[in-house]
């Protein structure tokens, strides 16, 4: 059984009314599900959002034996401590890539772990090299068997290393921040990552504790506590999800009469709406909320983007802008720099009557404007099904959007929050 989005293009008119609010982050509430395992008592998360990836990191917890319990509408209460193994389920291990995050607080309760290579997907390869070689560093030893690893730490648990990312991974600095904050003595990870979801993680674990120095920099000096566990002192309540904010930016911008998007985190996005702005888009910023009028500019000015961590222009923002770029008014070039497969999807675009010539499997040049037409197209992965989703609502003509189960994965309930600003949308299930 297989699910679809079929969608009614409104065909470049600006219709689009009413309030769009945001859920949670998926990418702030993985890692916060996953440090569960290193305090000793349930800790609870709230504004946790309804999403696969949710469902899939609390089966991963239970068939570790942790008990997660979803107390009411996007509230969590997670026994970590229940944890009873650290050999991770391959099945669904290779779900989701970010059940990678488990490995660190594993590691570091367990002192040994067995988990699969949790598997690339059409964005990239995404090795786990930093993974290994920092657990290593930390004391571990790595051993290779068939598609898994067994990692295991010294008998005194891992001990506090000085680990140098090449790469500032966002997954990699959110697992080793967990690692540390339970090992023997004083870790300095450096080049760590500045995405707002490890911020948000970080300053979690110290208000339980941890001893974390130098949040929001490059580099963290995190004090262990040798292998006890944390007490959860505070509530986990997730932050929005900034992901989807600029999606539905980029959405309102293209077809909105007058949108609001409510329940954000306005800064967290400021790079995107300011080049929206210098493009030509009406946008008044709020605390919690961005709203989005018809524009009275006739065209959109085109601009480049260079995707680049935090707070550079975010890799995962980039679908949904190229779909903006392609109704800009003139020539726009994409450097996706950090995955090597993150613009295939424009080829669905071009299917749709875009203007893009892919010159490498980094850089796309995108021409417009040009009308896009309803197709059937399948999202290849989280952030190019929803950019899909808003090309399908902008074109003129019926689409039909398949592999719906991957835009499931990062956003709740979509076609509802469509619905409600006016997009015509439905949900069907298709016998395969
Ligand atoms: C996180 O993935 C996000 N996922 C991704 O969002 C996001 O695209 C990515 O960060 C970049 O911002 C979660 O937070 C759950 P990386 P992550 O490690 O941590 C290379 C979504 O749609 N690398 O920061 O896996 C890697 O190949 C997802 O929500 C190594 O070389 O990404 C990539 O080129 C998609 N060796 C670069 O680092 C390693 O050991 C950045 O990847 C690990 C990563």
């Amino acid at each position: 059984m297989k699910e679809s989005f079929i969608v009614e293009g409104i065909g470049g008119k600006r219709v689009l009314e009413g309030n769009i609010p945001v859920r949670g982050s998926k990418n702030a509430v993985l890692p916060a599900m996953a440090s569960s395992i290193i305090f000793n008592k349930p800790l609870t998360l709230t504004n946790v959002p309804d999403i696969e990836d949710v469902h899939r990191m609390a089966e991963l917890l239970e068939n570790l034996g942790a008990v997660p319990e979803q107390t009411k509408k996007r509230e969590y209460v997670i026994s970590g401590n229940k944890t009873h193994t650290s050999v991770m389920d391959e099945f669904l291990s290779k779900k989701m890539r970010a059940s990678v995050i488990l490995t660190g607080p594993l590691l570091a309760r367990f002192k040994k772990i067995t988990f699969p290579h949790p598997g690339g997907c059409v964005i990239g390869a995404r090795p786990i090299d930093l993974f290994l070689s920092g657990f290593e560093k930390m004391g571990a030893t790595v051993k290779e068997q068939k598609e898994s690893f067994i990692v295991t730490a010294p008998k005194t648990g891992l001990k506090g290393a000085n680990i140098f990312f090449h790469i500032p991974s966002v997954t990699a600095s959110e697992t080793f921040i967990m690692a540390a904050v339970l090992a023997r003595g004083k870790t300095y990870l450096k080049n760590v990552a500045l995405e707002p979801e490890v911020t948000a993680l970080a300053e979690f674990l110290v208000s339980c504790g941890a001893k974390i120095e130098g949040i929001g920099t490059p580099m963290l000096e995190i004090v262990g506590t040798g292998g006890k566990l944390l007490s959860p002192k505070r509530v986990y309540k997730t932050i929005p999800d900034r992901l989807e904010t600029g999606s539905f930016l980029v959405l309102a911008a293209l077809a909105g009469k007058d949108v609001t998007i409510t329940d954000c985190q306005p800064e967290h996005i400021e790079i995107l709406t300011d080049m929206l702005i210098q493009s030509g888009v009406s946008i008044d910023i709020g605390k919690n909320t961005i709203r989005v009028q018809q524009s009275t500019k006739k065209n959109f000015r085109p601009f480049n983007i260079k995707t680049h961590e935090y707070p550079g222009f975010p890799t995962d923002i980039q679908a949904p802008t190229v779909v903006y770029l392609t109704q800009a008014k003139g020539d726009s070039l994409v450097f996706e720099t950090i995955f090597e497969g993150r613009l295939q999807f424009t080829q669905d675009l071009v299917k749709m009557g875009a203007d893009i010539t892919l010159w490498d499997a980094h850089r796309a040049m995108i021409k417009g404007p040009t009308p896009l037409k309803g197709r059937e197209v399948d999202g290849p992965d989280i952030r190019a099904g929803l950019a899909l989703l808003v090309a399908a609502v902008i074109a003129q003509g019926t689409s039909t959007i398949n592999n719906v189960y991957y835009i499931d994965r990062g956003y709740e309930k979509i076609e509802e929050r469509f619905r409600d600003i006016g997009i015509t949308i439905e949900r069907v299930v298709k016998e395969v």
